[in-house]
């Protein structure tokens, strides 16, 4: 499938403008496309209990399920300056749970796949092959 990085990051940047981030200041705005063609998108949520501030990936996933469900096949994370940011350890498994196989990210090294980034990751196939 043919990727469009500079429209998938224009609307990480149009979500990332959305983030409630008052507390850290540091707002967060992430898209993908879908196997299907969709663009999902999320902005990070934070919260007055710190502890329980969203990530932009959590948002993004909510988004995926609500709109429709499906794999992600690409993916790109940008910070209040429109810099890449990679996602946090949370945060990739939360996208290894709905990754597309071989989906690949935006990184601040380059496109990676999601198995190198979450590399022998725990995933749905292990609670299957343990039952
Ligand atoms: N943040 C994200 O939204 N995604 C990440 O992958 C890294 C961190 C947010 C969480 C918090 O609201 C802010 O960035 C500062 O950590």
């Amino acid at each position: 499938m043919n990727i469009n990085w500079d429209e998938l990051r224009k609307v990480a940047n149009e979500s990332m403008q959305k983030a409630y981030a008052p507390y850290s200041k540091f707002p967060v705005g992430a898209a993908a496309l879908t196997e299907d063609g969709r663009i999902v998108a999320g902005c990070n949520v934070e919260n007055a209990s710190y502890g329980l501030g969203l990530c932009a990936e959590c948002s993004l996933v909510s988004n995926l399920t609500m709109t429709g469900g499906g794999k992600l096949v690409a993916f790109t994370c940008v910070d209040g300056h429109g810099n890449i940011l990679m996602p946090c350890g949370r945060c990739r498994q939360l996208l290894f749970e709905h990754s597309a196989p071989n989906m690949v990210l935006e990184t601040v090294s380059g496109l990676k796949t999601i198995d190198e980034v979450l590399p022998d990751a725990f995933g749905p196939r292990d609670l299957e092959e343990r039952k």
